[in-house]
């Protein structure tokens, strides 16, 4: 019986200190001084930014999230190679439905929308500067809401926007 408590407390205690992927990040140089950096310096940051990601108990809107990271990366590399995708993936709309930590309200669901039609307008892109475009503004919506609900993987989300084009746009 004491063992088995200790194990239960052992867990908990875990959990405890692991669940703070939202703040964990917050203490990073500023974005601005990220973006100045070099794609070598990119991938240092990136491995930072793994042990955000070990958290213990995410919750469905957290792994959503981190899904749409790792996705929307993939995509990155579409984009920038010129290719187009023609839809996206469908469990992204759940960002209106999966549970999270913390309470959201109307700014959530109205930023939420936002996110999803850039998605869409992603796939409406004609062009591949269209779409380096749309790629950026679909990543502005991400850092947008995460200006208010959940700071820590804001310069994360920063560096996910493709800044070799911006210069002709
Ligand atoms: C409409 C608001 C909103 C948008 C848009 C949004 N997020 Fe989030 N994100 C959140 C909230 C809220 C959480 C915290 C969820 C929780 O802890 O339950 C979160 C959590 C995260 C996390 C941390 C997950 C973890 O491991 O705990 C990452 C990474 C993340 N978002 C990346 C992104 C990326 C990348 C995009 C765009 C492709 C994006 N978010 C778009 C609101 C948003």
């Amino acid at each position: 019986m004491m063992i088995f408590k200790r194990i239960i407390l052992g867990g908990c205690l875990i959990g405890a200190s692991f669940f703070v992927a939202c703040q964990s990040n917050a203490e990073e140089p500023s974005s601005e001084a990220n973006q100045a950096q070099t794609s070598e310096a990119e991938s240092d940051a990136n491995q930072e930014d793994e042990k955000s990601l070990e958290v213990n108990e995410p919750s469905e809107l957290a792994l959503l999230m981190r899904s749409m990271y790792d996705k929307n990366l993939a995509l990155k590399q579409d984009i920038k190679a010129g290719k187009i995708p023609e839809s996206f993936p469908e469990d992204f709309l759940n960002i209106h439905t999966a549970q999270a930590n913390e309470n959201l309200n109307e700014t959530f669901d109205a930023l939420a929308k936002e996110y999803i039609a850039n998605m869409e307008a992603i796939t409406q892109a004609k062009t591949t500067e269209e779409g380096v475009k749309a790629y950026n503004a679909m990543v502005n919506t991400c850092a947008s809401c995460h200006t208010i609900y959940c700071q820590g993987p804001l310069a994360k989300i920063r560096r996910m926007k493709i800044k070799d084009f911006e210069s002709e746009l």
